[in-house]
């Protein structure tokens, strides 16, 4: 039977903890969410990013099941929404709202008042949800990166 469920009570939005690890990678599989599974999406990298306190790291859970991840980061001056995934049987119900949301409220309460967030030029899907989140698009902007290597 499809997992599918419509009362928004069901859901727990809630810390992740390590031990969430292997859900949340069968999470991203399934959103077929873009990670860095050698850089800093392996297990270690994210125990040490959470250690570090600077990660609001958020899952959804519903009946047990890992629904939706978000990792608030911040630098100081600029919130960052990272790793926004919702599994399939659980889109269009609220959740991402709820999850960008609640990391929108931490990130604010700590002074931040900039929200940002990457997408991949193929991922309009990506760009309608963030535009109907009050987001807006920037098409002048060009991402430019410096890396230790193509992993990270
Ligand atoms: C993007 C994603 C997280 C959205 O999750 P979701 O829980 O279905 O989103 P919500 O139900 O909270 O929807 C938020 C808003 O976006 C709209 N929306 C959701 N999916 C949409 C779609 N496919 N196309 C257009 N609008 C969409 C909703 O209608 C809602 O707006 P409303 O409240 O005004 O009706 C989910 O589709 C996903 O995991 N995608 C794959 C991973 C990904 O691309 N992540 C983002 C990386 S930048």
């Amino acid at each position: 039977m499809k997992s599918s469920h419509k009362n928004s009570s069901d859901i727990v939005i809630r810390e992740f903890c390590i031990g969430d690890y292997d859900a949340l990678i069968i999470l991203w599989n399934d959103a077929q969410l873009e990670y860095k599974p050698k850089g800093r999406d392996r297990r270690d990298k994210i125990e040490s990013e959470l250690e570090r306190g600077n990660a609001i790291f958020l899952v959804a859970e519903i009946n047990g099941k890992l629904a939706g991840s978000i990792l608030g980061t911040h630098d100081g001056r600029k919130g960052w929404i990272n790793r926004l995934a919702v599994a399939p049987e659980f889109r269009k119900q609220g959740i991402a709202r709820r999850l960008v949301s609640e990391v929108e409220d931490r990130l604010s309460e700590l002074g931040i008042e900039i929200m940002a967030c990457l997408i991949e030029d193929w991922n309009t899907k990506s760009m309608q949800v963030f535009e109907k989140l009050g987001y807006k698009k920037h098409s002048d902007i060009i991402y430019f990166t410096k890396r230790k290597h193509l992993d990270v």
